[in-house]
């Protein structure tokens, strides 16, 4: 057989495959998968309705690049309502998920060379992203609680490009006080560096209160999503937010690697956000039933970290001899070195999978523990 040679370009070399991919694809099939960070729920019907409507009215062809404008103008009301933002239709550009947003953000923004600050440990794409555009993501650590620790923020501002802030956090469920957030776009704005933040888990908060970063500041790109809110991960709808000047340059790039987000998947989002939305408070009370119960039993069984008050994920230091029985017992977590460098004895758990899973994971993880 003719051997092929592969020519790939460094900046892709320079990346790769995500750790959590590799941790799933190596699950045996009765495990209980906690590695994900996918809703469990199905997409509410009205949603879907949405969409079935949209395919039987024919409106199956390209939209207008920016995003059909009634979603648009959706996008709008929901940033002024529940975010405090004002902004125009023409200053939404509406993506193939929250992924395409931080994509073509990386590209209309960063230089070969350019530092992006991201949280470490912290949601795996930003690196990527970032080293796909010819960046050099920079680390920045946490604070005790898991939040941003903000004098190493503002010590490694100078000189940046991008600061990537997401908040409730993944893959640490932690959510910054609105001092934080203002300090990071305050230090950000003084240092003529750009903030993103990334929102996707906004609704998905128990006792804290989530604020936008731009409401303190115009340097701020909003990214956020129908996939977490609404339990769409499959449809491919997000979109970003921001002052004119980076919506046109993104569009660009939206432009060309994908012309639209799909137009159907964009006539469900607009029901989406103009329906009814206690959908969404129905998935909070369930993942906080769960985070609950988690933390507490995995405080029981010993593991030290505080309760995290966003997002579907708990994130503890674990040994690795007790990682690995975890994984030996059947349960997917996801190591802590695919977040970073920071906290390699650490594991992310996602609590997106049902109570009964839950007991069941927890049960086996107790006896890895013990050593059972
Ligand atoms: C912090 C964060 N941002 C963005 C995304 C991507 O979301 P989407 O499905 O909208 O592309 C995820 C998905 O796990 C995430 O955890």
């Amino acid at each position: 057989m003719k051997v092929v040679r592969v020519d790939i370009a460094d900046r892709v070399r320079g990346i790769e495959i995500s750790g959590i991919r590799k941790m799933f694809e190596a699950a045996g099939p009765d495990a209980i998968n906690l590695g994900l960070g996918q809703p469990d729920f199905d997409t509410p019907a009205h949603i879907k309705a949405a969409a079935i409507r949209a395919i039987d009215e024919g409106k199956t062809g390209y939209t207008v690049n920016m995003g059909i404008p009634e979603l648009r103008t959706a996008i709008c009301d929901k940033l002024g309502r529940e975010n405090g933002l004002s902004y125009k239709p023409d200053q939404v550009l509406v993506t193939a998920g929250a992924s395409e947003a931080l994509h073509i953000v990386m590209q209309a923004l960063v230089n070969p060379g350019d530092r992006v600050l991201l949280a470490d440990p912290g949601f795996v794409s930003y690196a990527a992203l970032a080293t796909l555009a010819g960046g050099i993501p920079v680390g920045v650590g946490l604070d005790e609680r898991m939040r941003i620790n903000i004098e190493e923020a503002k010590e490694k501002m100078d000189g940046a490009r991008l600061f990537v802030l997401n908040s409730p956090a993944n893959p640490t469920g932690a959510v910054e006080p609105a001092d934080h957030v203002r300090a990071i776009v305050e230090y950000a704005s003084d240092a003529g560096v750009t903030v993103v933040s990334d929102e996707v888990y906004e609704h998905f908060i128990y006792g804290a209160e989530h604020v936008s970063a731009a409401r303190f500041g115009d340097n701020v790109i909003t990214v956020n999503g129908a996939s977490k809110t609404y339990a769409m991960t499959g449809w491919r709808v997000g979109f970003l937010a921001g002052p004119r000047e980076y919506t046109e340059e993104c569009l660009k790039v939206h432009q060309y690697c994908q012309a639209c987000a799909t137009s159907i998947s964009q006539y469900a989002a607009l029901a989406a956000y103009t329906g009814d939305q206690s959908v969404v408070g129905v998935m909070r009370d369930e993942y906080e039933k769960r985070r609950d119960y988690l933390c507490e039993a995995l405080h029981r069984a010993g593991f030290r970290f505080p309760t995290p008050d966003g997002a579907f994920y708990t994130f503890f230091p674990v040994e690795p001899g007790v990682f690995r029985r975890i994984i030996d017992k059947g349960v997917v977590i996801v190591p802590g070195t695919a977040f970073g460098v920071n906290a390699p004895e650490y594991a992310r758990l996602s609590y997106a999978a049902s109570m009964g899973q839950l007991e069941k994971a927890v049960e086996r993880i107790e006896e890895a523990v013990n050593g059972v």
